[in-house]
């Protein structure tokens, strides 16, 4: 049996977080009101301002951290918690430098819950399985600190996909890599998400980013967040045909989506930076 109700992987209801600052006595309201629900296989991207709340939100989904109120529930069933159920990767590899790349890769499955039910050929072969599906063939004994940047990404990658998530939640992953490289793990991570698959094999991913065009390339939904208080702003349902790696840019409509995303958030980024006058509301009201 299959309804529309039974396909929402994730729902956020009122979810609400502050934070207070003993030090200084000033509360922060993180995140206010954000509601969304999330379907299974959905590939969402987060874009906003710095300090809007988007790694507040991917911290209480993944239940490292909780809402001061409202609710957060996966499968019908309210987060409580980390579980392996939900695969958390950063932008600072967070590898362990002393474990090669088999040992990063197979680290949750050795000693975490999610290989408790294999035995020791089975996890050596789904680890074998996870380094090949990230390119890493050959790399197997080599350490982090040999590794360059888009491959540590690789590996970390490798490493949330062996332990067989099916929400992937990816905080900036690749904010760090070099243009070229991070054009190169976009289209890896859209194969491995199921691009090519039906929408029942896909994972469901969360994908924080900076970049509106990485943000526009990947995502299903973009979840435009405003900052001070953190709230959604819009969410901007991209309809590019996929698969998208290596096309969706020459798409006149991908220029509009990227214009669209960019006039939501402008006037804040130029805030950010110390504020250009043109971005100034008032003054785009003398002008016009
Ligand atoms: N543990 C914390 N204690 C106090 N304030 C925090 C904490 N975590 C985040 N904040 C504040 O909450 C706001 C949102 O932060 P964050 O979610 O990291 O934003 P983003 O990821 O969008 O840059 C910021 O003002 C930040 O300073
Ligand atoms: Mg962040």
């Amino acid at each position: 049996m299959s309804t529309h109700a039974d396909a929402t992987k994730l729902r956020l209801t009122g979810v609400t977080k502050s934070f207070f600052t003993p030090r200084t006595g000033t509360t922060t309201l993180a995140v206010a009101e954000m509601s969304l629900d999330i379907q299974a296989g959905e590939f969402i991207c987060i874009v906003g301002p710095s300090g809007c709340g988007k790694s507040t939100v991917l911290n209480m989904i993944a239940g490292l951290d909780s809402p001061s109120s409202g609710r957060i529930e996966k499968d019908g069933q309210g987060i409580t918690g980390p579980g392996a159920d939900r695969g958390v990767m950063f932008q600072d590899y967070a590898l362990m430098p002393w474990q090669s790349v088999e040992g990063n890769v197979g680290f949750g499955l050795r000693h975490g819950t999610p290989g408790q039910h294999l035995n020791a050929s089975q996890r050596q072969e789904r680890i074998a399985h996870h380094i090949d599906l990230v390119g890493l063939r050959g790399s197997e004994h080599k350490y982090p600190h040999q590794l360059s940047g888009g491959m540590r990404q690789r590996v970390a990658l490798a490493r949330l996909l062996a332990n067989g998530p099916d929400i992937l939640l990816l905080d900036e992953p690749l904010g760090a890599l070099d243009a070229q490289t991070r054009l190169i793990l976009q289209a890896e991570l859209l194969r491995i998400w199921g691009e090519t698959a039906p929408v029942s094999e896909r994972k469901t991913a969360i994908f924080i980013t900076h970049d509106i065009e990485e943000a526009v390339l990947l995502a299903d939904r973009v979840v435009v967040m405003s900052t001070n208080p953190g709230r959604v702003r819009e969410v901007v349902t991209v309809d590019l045909p996929r698969p998208r790696a290596g096309t969706a840019r020459t798409n006149p409509k991908f220029g509009l989506f990227v214009e669209h995303i960019w006039s939501l958030i402008r006037d804040e980024a130029y805030r950010a930076i110390g504020g250009a006058a043109s971005a100034d509301p008032a003054s785009h009201q003398a002008t016009h």
